[in-house]
Formats: C-alpha cells, structure tokens, sequence
C-alpha cells in the first residue's frame, strides 16, 4: 500500500485529491493549517495533522515514511499575496522550500501545485510551457521560485520532482472568494436568484477552466511518473531525478460570457448580463496548451465544461439543502 502526504489536503483541490487516493487504497497524510481548508473535507480514512507547511521540523516529520508527497498548501491568493507580501512568501515559496528540504533529506519524490500565474499576461495563446514566465504578482513570482528552486532539488539533491501549473481549476467545495473560479459559485448564485449576472468589463475575457477531477488525475499520473506507480500500491522504479514542468488545461478558451450561458442553460434560462466596471490590470486572455502533460502523463480529453458545471451545481443544491433542514 502507498503512502502520500498530501500537503494543502483539507483545501478544495487537495481534499478531492485525498478522497480519491484514499478511495484507491492508498494511506494518506494530510498536512493543512486549516486556514482556508476545513476538517470537513477530508474522508474518515485520512490522518490530519494540523501544522505550518512553512515549519521545517513539521513538515520533515509528516514526510517521514512516506513513499511520495503531494505539495498544495498555499495562500492561494493574488489579493492575500499583494496585502502581505512577505507572509504569503513565507508560506508559498518558504512553504515549498520546506517540502523539498524534507524530501531530499528522505528521498521522496514530490509533485508540487504551480500556477498559470507564472506566465503573467502572455501575448502568445495558448501557452504553452516554454512561453517567457514574466508574473504580474508576487503570488505568480512565488509559484515560479517553487519552481526554480525544485529544480535545483532535482538537480543538486536528486529530489525528483513534477510541478503543474493549473488553470482556473473549478469543481466542488470551491470557496466562492476564489480568484480563479470563484465566478462560477457567484454566477449561480446570482441567476438562482434571478438578478443579472456582473461581469467585470465585457465580459470577453477568456480562461481556461479546468475540473478539478482531471486536475486531480494529472495529479496522480505525474506522481506515477517519478514514485509510486500507483495509489493500490504499485511502486515504479525511481525514475532519474528529474523536475518537469506542465501545464494542466484544457485548450479550450471560454469567454466569461460564455461561461454565464453555461450557467444559465443549466438553469434552463438565459442569462441577463450586467457589465461593470473593468478591473485594473485583468488578464484579457488566458488559455493554456495541455499538449505536453496529455503526451508526457498519458491524461486523457477534459471533462466537458457543461458536465463539470453540472457537478458544481449539484453540489451547490445539496449545499442549500443542507442550510434548509
Ligand atoms: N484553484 C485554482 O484554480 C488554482 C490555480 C493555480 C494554482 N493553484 C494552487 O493549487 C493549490 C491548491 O489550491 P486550492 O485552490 O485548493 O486552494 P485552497 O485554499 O482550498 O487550498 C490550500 C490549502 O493550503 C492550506 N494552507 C494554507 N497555508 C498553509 C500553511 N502555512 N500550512 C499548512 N497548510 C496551509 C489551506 O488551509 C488549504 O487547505 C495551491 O498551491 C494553489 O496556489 C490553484
């Protein structure tokens, strides 16, 4: 049986990432501060250990007998990071740094959570991974320290690693104060209650929204690629170390127009839209090149934009149910 620490776990992507490792038999760990994460998230079978992914001593202990770590834990937030630069630093590169100073003490491979953020506003679409990464914030200047400094572990400490830069990763259990797909939850929110849906500007901008189920199997997959082959407990031979880079995306550009017409189609309406204010510094276009990471971890198509709605809003409904009784 594998095991894995999964740093971040009691967050949105990492507890899906928790349930379907656990679902597959494998032990996990989870390390989260519960600042953003909840309890709640997490399956019965996971263990929690609530601590600082910035603390060097917690961190080296959670890693210990692990067979692979998975590194999420983050401020994931432009507006967090831009308020207290130094305190989100602290955690998202000190963070990092600390998971790769235990993993090459243990020898454990990592696969660690970057960002599109790394890219900044990038004239060439999509991007693919060898676009100039020029972030426009210290959250996106953090993600490309991680991964800087995960190619040195390789490099230097044999640390064999894997970092994915997501997209606007959306599904379950998003917090609605998202920056990246927050808009989703809002957009619902809003046609539920038959107001008009706001867009910032025209509502042109295009993004590159992501499931979370697929990003979650592009977790596991790049896992497989330099540790354990598989959650049931599979081990491959360790790859030489190495640190790869991939985007997880889908390709697919979908206007925020166009994605409050998914909404509303769901709804079975249309939806009515306002336009605000545009907001200073927005990125028009952001659509992201998943060639790489489909031919290197073998991924297969994205989940449709429409079905994974569906699943959003699904868990929404339940969400208000549960306010009801
Ligand atoms: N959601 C996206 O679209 C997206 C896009 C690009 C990158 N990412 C990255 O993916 C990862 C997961 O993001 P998410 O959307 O699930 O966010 P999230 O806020 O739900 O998850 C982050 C988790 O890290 C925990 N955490 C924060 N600071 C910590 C600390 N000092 N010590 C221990 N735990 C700490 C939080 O409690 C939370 O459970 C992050 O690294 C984020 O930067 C997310």
């Amino acid at each position: 049986m594998a095991r894995f620490l999964v740093t971040g776990g009691a967050g949105f992507i990492g507890s899906h990432l928790v349930d379907a490792l656990a679902g597959a038999g494998a032990k996990v760990r989870v390390l989260d501060d519960l600042s953003t994460g909840r309890r709640e998230n997490l399956p019965a079978a996971a263990r929690l250990i609530v601590g600082d992914v910035a603390d060097p001593g917690t961190v080296r202990a959670a890693m210990a007998g692990v067979d692979g770590c998975f590194h999420l834990a983050a401020i994931a937030s432009v507006a967090r990071a831009a308020e207290d630069w130094l305190g989100t630093h602290r955690v998202n590169l000190g963070g990092t740094i600390a998971v790769l100073d235990a993993a090459r003490a243990r020898g454990v491979p990592v696969v660690y959570a970057s960002s599109a953020a790394v890219y900044g506003d990038c004239p060439d679409q999509p991007i693919t991974e060898t676009a100039p990464t020029r972030p426009l914030s210290a959250y996106g200047a953090d993600k490309l320290g991680g991964e800087l400094h995960a190619a040195v572990a390789a490099r230097v400490f044999g640390v064999a690693n894997v970092g994915l830069r997501f997209f606007n990763v959306y599904g379950p259990r998003q917090d609605p104060g998202s920056p990246y797909s927050g808009v989703i939850s809002i957009f619902a929110g809003q046609l539920r209650r038959g107001e008009p849906v706001e867009v910032f500007g025209d509502g042109g901008q295009t993004r590159d929204f992501v499931a979370v189920a697929d990003v979650v199997a592009a977790l596991r997959a790049a896992m497989g690629r330099i540790g354990p082959g598989d959650a049931a407990g599979r081990i491959t031979t360790p790859a030489v170390p190495q640190a790869l880079v991939f985007n997880v995306c889908t390709g697919i550009a979908t206007s925020i127009r166009a994605l409050a017409a998914e909404l509303a189609a769901l709804e079975g309406g249309t939806a009515v839209i306002r336009e605000g204010p545009a907001r200073p510094g927005d990125i028009r276009h952001s659509v992201g090149c998943p060639d790489a990471a489909r031919a290197a971890l073998g991924l297969g198509p994205p989940m449709p934009l429409r079905a994974g709605l569906a699943g959003v809003r699904a868990w929404l409904d339940a969400g208000l149910r549960l306010e009801r009784t």
